[in-house]
């Protein structure tokens, strides 16, 4: 049972012959911050007061004089304004504790209306180097998956691989020119990885080397402005002088700005024309850009040269990037990339024109939606498809296959403005019952604030990542059994599989634990720490749960099944049953706004009480038996909660670390 839940329904019944539309009244019962004010507060009484101009205090007592919570609850009490405070009674509690402990699902009722999911996420660019911003959108999207899943919904899972862009036609005409044929032979997909590189590398020099012109006549223009503005005599008045000094600051700025911008374009020239390698090859392709469009416009129109190409590397990449994803543990329904998509994008682009939501403008077909400047393009003038053609095919074959409720786009906040748009052109067109929601998340940051890479830079420098993490749960795991004070007790091989389980469980909480939307820091160390809000602290509270059972030889299944009473006569026991009864509440609130980190907090939080139970309660050495068996109750429920908490997260546990 979901107490908040239950709750509200009995507020829902007290205030109903109050007042009408009392949605936003209910929201206002809510879990107090301080257990001073008891368990769940009501700030409901103060808006209410307002809406009918009566006294808060006055409603709070009316309230309380409907509210039936007998059986769950202290009575209430009034404090300040009106707030109502809610204390669970100890012997409801430890009855729902007990129906916790009896179901399998540990206390979460499925919900009463299961609705339809397609979830988008990972959705790397194959053949392109994948960056850990696809770590974090392939270990969010699962969580989601997993936790969608358990709540009771329909889960649909699918990969957007990027198999279709530009970046094939960089590859194909990487491989017919530069290709190192035994290299290719050896490692196919490090050598494609090489030639994307190069070739965008040779792209973006000729492409740099076109604007350099601009770069500079940019700092010359607002060099010459600022000189000018200098050159002004300053008003003497106080307002105007400031005006005066902050335009000036404005320009120089600008000059600083231009200047950053030509010095880095020289260096990247610079990169190119000091290495005589490259710089013959950036001579003897000087139209490589137009060239690769080529090659991607022929593999569109299904040239069979080009068309085979694909077809070869195609699966090279996918099991390339399939090794990451079994790593990771990980896997998708459907794994359809754009490229399935591609018959369709002619008939959607018609489909928009016919139906009059599209324009075309200088040959290009737009369509304008309201509240953008910029509209949504959807064929360029030279025929070609784009990104969002392809997005307006998929919600549409998406549309017809899974009738989904719901579908949930897993990318980088970068790519807001084109899901905005994107939406609002399906709502045009007339897909207007599917909750269409950007599950966006913030960028993976290094120790110096920049944007995280990996060394490699493609699939190997990501595998790198989790070899790297590995080693350093290796290290917290040897040095934690070393410390024990009756000596080691994992062997060499016990030691390796921990390490693993530890390793990869650290990069994926690290990155779910974090509001989404914000940036984070990348950082090692803290991510298998065993103290903080880790995946290691979660995954040792476990394994301590594990072996209190197997230091006392107690069979917790048995336990489980005997009826035996539970007693929350102490705090720290109290604090951690109530704890373990907000587990439903931490999957409602964490679908609420599809956040996995309001899980993982719900989990530190619940591991925290208790550490601070075990702390403070004997459990083996409980002062009578009734009181060791329900402590053991109360510990197996936690390591189930954790574990099971865990596997939602797509992280897995051990027996013993
Ligand atoms: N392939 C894209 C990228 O790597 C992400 C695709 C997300 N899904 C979608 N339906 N647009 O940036």
């Amino acid at each position: 049972m979901n107490p908040l839940k239950e709750l509200r329904q009995r507020f829902r019944a007290a205030l109903e012959p109050l007042v009408e539309d009392l949605e936003d009244l209910l929201e206002m019962v809510r879990p107090s911050q301080d257990p001073r004010f008891g368990d769940y507060q009501a700030n409901c009484a103060m808006p209410l007061g307002k809406r009918l101009g009566k006294a808060p205090r006055e409603l709070a007592d009316q309230i309380v004089a409907r509210l039936e919570v007998d059986d769950m609850c202290e009575p209430p009490e009034i404090a300040g304004p009106g707030f109502i405070n809610l204390k669970l009674r100890s012997d409801w509690l430890a009855a729902r504790l007990q129906d916790a402990v009896k179901d399998t699902r540990l206390g979460v009722a499925p919900v009463e209306t299961t609705r339809t999911y397609v979830v988008d996420y990972s959705s790397p660019n194959v053949a392109k180097p994948m960056h850990v911003g696809h770590i974090r959108s392939t270990v969010i999207g699962d969580a989601l998956c997993r936790i969608l899943r358990f709540a009771g919904h329909r889960v649909i899972s699918d990969n957007h691989l990027g198999d279709w862009g530009t970046q094939f036609g960089m590859i194909i005409y990487g491989y017919k020119h530069f290709r190192d044929e035994s290299a290719f032979a050896a490692a196919p997909v490090a050598e494609l990885c090489r030639l994307y590189q190069l070739v965008s590398q040779l792209v973006d020099y000729h492409e740099t080397r076109r604007c350099l012109g601009d770069l500079e006549r940019r700092v010359t223009e607002r060099e010459e402005a600022a000189v000018a503005q200098e050159a002004e005599p300053l008003p003497v008045a106080g307002a105007e002088r400031k005006r005066a000094a902050k335009r000036l600051r404005g320009l120089k700025a600008q000059v600083a700005e231009a200047e950053a911008d030509l010095s880095q374009a020289r260096k990247k020239l610079a990169r190119v024309e000091q290495s005589p390698a490259l710089n013959q090859l950036a001579t003897e392709h000087p139209e490589i850009a137009q060239a690769v469009l080529r090659e991607t416009a022929r593999l569109h129109a299904d040239d069979p040269e080009n068309l085979a190409l694909w077809h070869q590397f195609l699966p090279q990449c996918c099991e390339d990037i399939q090794r990451l994803y079994d790593r990771l543990d990980v896997c998708f329904d459907y794994a359809h990339g754009e490229s399935f998509y591609q018959q369709r994008l002619s008939h959607v682009v018609q489909d928009f024109l016919d139906r009059g939501l599209a324009c075309l403008s200088d040959g290009a077909v737009c369509v304008f939606v309201e509240g953008f400047e910029t509209p949504m393009l959807i064929r360029k003038s030279d025929g070609a498809y784009l990104y969002a053609t392809t997005d307006l095919a998929t919600i549409a074959y998406r549309m017809e296959t899974f009738h989904p409720d719901a579908i949930l786009y897993v990318v980088d906040h970068r790519q807001a403005e084109h899901f905005e748009k994107l939406f609002a052109a399906v709502r045009l067109w007339g897909h207007t019952d599917v909750e269409l929601q950007h599950i966006r998340f913030g960028t993976v940051l290094d120790q110096k604030g920049k944007p995280f890479k990996t060394r490699a830079g493609d699939t190997v420098g990501l595998e790198g990542l989790l070899d790297e993490a590995v080693r350093k749960a290796y290290g917290v795991v040897s040095a934690n059994d070393d410390a024990k004070p009756g000596g080691a007790e994992l062997d060499e091989a016990q030691r390796r599989h921990i390490a693993q389980v530890v390793g990869h469980a650290a990069i994926k909480y690290a990155d779910l634990s974090q509001n989404r939307t914000s940036n984070y820091v990348f950082n090692f160390d803290k991510m298998v720490a065993l103290e903080g809000n880790t995946a290691t602290y979660m995954q040792y509270s476990y394994a301590r749960t594990q072996s209190i059972f197997a230091k006392g030889d107690v069979d917790v299944d048995r336990l489980r099944d005997a009826d035996a009473a539970i007693s929350l006569e102490h705090p720290a026991e109290r604090a951690l049953g109530r704890e373990l009864l907000q587990f439903p509440e931490a999957i409602d609130e964490c679908l609420l706004d599809y956040r996995p980190n309001l899980l993982t907090g719900y989990l530190f939080q619940l591991a925290r009480r208790f550490s601070e139970f075990y702390q403070q309660c004997k459990v083996l050495q409980a002062e009578t038996e009734s009181v060791r068996t329900s402590r053991l109750i109360l510990c197996g429920l936690t390591g189930r909660v954790i574990r099971r908490g865990l596997d939602l997260l797509g992280i897995q546990v051990v027996d013993k670390m």
